[in-house]
């Protein structure tokens, strides 16, 4: 599963708002049933909920970023054991 858009007014930002949006988005991926999520975002707001670089796994964003910007969180234990290659979004996020 993809987490994403993030985005949160600047006029409301660091009131806990993006912390509520990521531990909910999270939790409604593990209640159904995804083994892991992935985030394209700042690499150092997102560690803090357990992302790490996708890299660390051998997966690759289909976007052509930094290694340590698009991160990975796995939602079941070792769900990403032995899974390798590049993660594509769903046609409703277009082309970047
Ligand atoms: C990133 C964003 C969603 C965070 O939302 P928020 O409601 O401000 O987040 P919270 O209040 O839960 O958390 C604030 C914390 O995140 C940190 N933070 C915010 N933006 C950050 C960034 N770009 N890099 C690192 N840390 C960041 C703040 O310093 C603060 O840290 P603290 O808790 O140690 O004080 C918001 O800043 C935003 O909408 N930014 C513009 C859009 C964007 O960049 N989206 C992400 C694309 S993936």
């Amino acid at each position: 599963m993809g987490l994403a858009p993030m985005a949160v007014i600047p006029n409301l930002q660091n009131k806990g708002i993006g912390s509520s949006l990521i531990k909910s988005g999270i939790q409604q991926c593990i209640d159904e049933g995804y083994g892991a999520v992935v985030v394209l975002g700042h690499q150092d707001y997102y560690p803090k909920f357990g992302f790490v670089p996708s890299v660390k796994y051998g997966i690759k964003s289909e976007y052509d970023v930094p290694d340590d910007v698009f991160m990975v969180l796995e939602l079941k234990e070792n769900a990403l054991k032995g899974k390798q290659g590049t993660i594509k979004y769903h046609e409703a996020f277009g082309s970047v």
